[in-house]
């Protein structure tokens, strides 16, 4: 075997050949690391190929449709949810999040009730066997068909899973294992690399479930983790919501289901548990009064609906320029409404500012925002309230005509739902039966019904 040094970007993963102080690839400063890495013959770069290409015996189309059934439900609802189902034999999951978030937690859950039809291998390179098995204890998960090592080496992983053949494999976390063959410690891009590298080729041929977990950097980059993405089936990334209340778990990629959708849970004293009812978390004030500047939406997260509050402040100017802030939602977006409704309405913006927020520190990008937008700020501007039983939904177009959002009777219904009485939506291609609606055809219209 025949070694050479690169260096390779601790951040990207970008290699040179030379040390370098700032990386050509993602101009971060001082990332470049030194690593030995094997230098393979061509022989066993041919070899290898042929192990990772994907090659299948030919399939009549209709009998391969069948594979599609073969989904393998984890019982966790929002985790079904979000993979369209459920796992698919040989699957590779990464699990990505900030440490403390809770992957560890949501994993042994998940071992759990995948151990009820499987043999689940979860090896821990940052807990003892006794601190998962005490973890396990407290959030009452049954074990008898897990087994845990506790282990950093990714050899002896291999060999530990050769005996104990598991259906699925558990990776906590990919930074903490390394390769012996590689001089640089754990967690480097290489190290992962080649770790990653090692459990795919075991496990892909025999359908192995894998998950391998990471840790993200505090600025919000994967920096080892990254360089899996492509490696990997499916992307999951853990992340907060709602100020801390809330774990929001999204697909980046997937290639056996959908990406637009989210999985939400809270931290209980059983771990994490499903949040069915999402839109009691993405609104703050009363439904029961009126508020200046407070306009309710239905927004859609992929396929579910939530209640969201949006909230506007028009206010007089202290600046030459008045300022245009928006929280939790896209400025430029907001920006061509305020001037549509300048264009269209008869509101006043002209040396006031405006701030537009989502309470709740909620983060949503949803044309069917726009009306309610809309709504808030000519409430604001006017001083005139807006019941809270009302709901604006639907999108808005620089001629400030109005338009339906995709899913709008999911959002209708959730309104209802809710006990909303007023229903303010754009004219419909099939008219709906049910009670409450208001046909907004554009922003004049919308006006007239705050005076
Ligand atoms: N013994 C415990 N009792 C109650 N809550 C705990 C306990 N241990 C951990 N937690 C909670 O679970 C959270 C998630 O932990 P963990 O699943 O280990 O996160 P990660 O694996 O993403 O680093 C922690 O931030 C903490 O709030
Ligand atoms: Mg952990
Ligand atoms: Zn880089």
């Amino acid at each position: 075997m025949k070694f050479k040094t690169v260096y390779t970007c601790q951040k990207c993963g970008f290699t040179s050949a030379k040390w370098l102080g700032q990386c050509p690839d993602c101009s971060a400063w001082n990332t470049m690391t030194e690593e030995v890495v094997q230098e393979e013959s061509k022989s066993a770069k041919a070899e290898r190929k042929s192990f990772t290409d994907f090659s299948s015996e030919m399939t009549k189309l209709k009998d391969a449709q069948s594979l599609e059934l073969a989904r393998i439900p984890t019982g966790i609802k929002e985790f079904d949810r979000l993979t369209s189902g459920g796992l698919v034999e040989g699957q590779i999951i990464l699990l990505a999040g900030a440490p403390g978030i809770g992957k560890s937690t949501l994993m042994l859950q998940l071992a759990g009730s995948l151990s009820r039809e499987r043999g689940v291998l979860y090896v821990s390179g940052e807990e003892s066997s006794s601190q998962i098995a005490g973890r396990a204890a407290r959030l009452k998960v049954q074990g008898d068909n897990i087994t845990l090592l506790s282990e950093t080496n990714i050899e002896n992983i291999i060999n530990a899973a050769k005996t104990s053949k598991p259906q699925v494999l558990i990776i906590d976390s990919i930074q903490t294992i390394y390769h012996p063959q590689f001089s640089s410690s754990a967690g480097t891009i290489a190290q992962v690399r080649e770790c990653a590298g090692e459990i795919l080729r075991y496990a892909k041929p025999k359908g192995i479930i894998v998950f391998i977990l990471g840790h993200v950097t505090k600025d919000g980059a994967l920096a080892g983790p990254k360089v899996l993405e492509h490696m990997v089936d499916t992307v999951l990334y853990f992340d907060t919501e709602r100020d801390n209340i809330l774990r929001m778990l999204r697909a980046h990629k997937n290639r056996f289901g959908a990406t637009s959708e989210t999985a939400l849970f809270k931290m209980g004293p059983l771990g994490l548990e499903d949040v069915e009812d999402a839109s009691a978390y993405f609104s703050q004030t009363s439904r029961t009064k009126t508020m200046t500047g407070r306009a309710f939406s239905v927004a859609a997260e992929g396929t579910r609906p939530i209640l969201t509050e949006v909230q506007a402040l028009v206010s007089p100017t202290h600046y030459p320029f008045p300022r245009r802030i928006a929280t939790g939602i896209d400025l430029n977006r907001c920006q061509m409404l305020l001037a549509a409704l300048e264009k269209h309405v008869n509101v006043n913006l002209e040396n006031r500012d405006v701030y537009i927020s989502l309470a709740g520190g909620a983060k949503i990008s949803d044309p069917a925002l726009d009306m309610a937008v809309c709504a808030a700020v000519i409430s604001s501007a006017r001083d005139k309230a807006l019941e809270g039983t009302s709901v604006f939904m639907g999108e808005v177009g620089i001629l400030g005509q109005a338009a339906p959002a995709y899913m709008m009777d999911r959002r209708i219904e959730e309104a209802l739902r809710l006990g909303m009485k007023k229903i303010f939506v754009p004219p419909m291609r099939e008219k709906s039966a049910k009670s409450g609606l208001v046909y907004i055809e554009d922003l004049y219209s919308l006006s007239l019904h705050i005076k």
